[in-house]
């Protein structure tokens, strides 16, 4: 059986940290969803199908990453896909509490899925999409840590 993989998140904006995790999946699972959350936070700086259109264009040529949107319980959700696997990055111990917590609760909501952890390459351990936006509006440059679209998409938002 072909093993589905689930990559949730909130991804405003996509960084090259969830980059090299998704690159990292498709390389060892048969398909890998990366599932945007809808309505994680109250006001987000990308729109739902901003940050679909986006993370769709960055993995146009990668034929077994899928984009889709998810809301309710994420377990749920990975059921209704026929995924097994929930994959979640690690970038440093201060991660860990949250990912520990929310590994356990969703093994004890649904004990058929699994979860797995995986590092970013060392030079995205810092990145986070908060501190990407912070910079940003703060007239910091952030080439490098984040896909080229995005980065224009960023500079776009600024200068509004
Ligand atoms: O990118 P984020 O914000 O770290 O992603 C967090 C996410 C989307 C994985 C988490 O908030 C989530 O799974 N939300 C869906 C609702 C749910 O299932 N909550 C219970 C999890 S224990």
């Amino acid at each position: 059986m072909p093993t589905l993989a689930v990559y949730p998140g909130s991804f405003d904006p996509l960084t090259n940290g969830h980059v090299d995790i998704i690159s990292r999946g498709a390389r060892l699972f048969d398909r890998i969803i990366v599932s945007i959350l809808v309505n994680a936070e109250k006001s987000p700086l990308f729109s739902m199908d901003e940050r679909v259109e986006i993370t769709r264009e960055v993995f146009k040529d990668q034929p077994n990453v899928e984009v889709d949107t998810f809301d309710g319980l994420l377990v749920d959700y990975v059921e209704r896909r026929h995924a097994q696997v929930i994959v979640r990055g690690l970038r440093a111990v201060s991660d860990f509490e949250f990912e520990f917590q929310l590994a356990l609760m969703n093994q004890r909501l649904n004990a058929k899925i699994q979860t797995v952890f995986m590092m970013p390459a060392e030079q995205y351990t810092y990145i986070s999409s908060r501190l990407i936006k912070e910079v940003v509006s703060l007239g910091g440059r952030v080439h490098g840590l984040v896909p080229q679209l995005v980065e224009a998409r960023l500079r776009e938002k600024v200068k509004r």
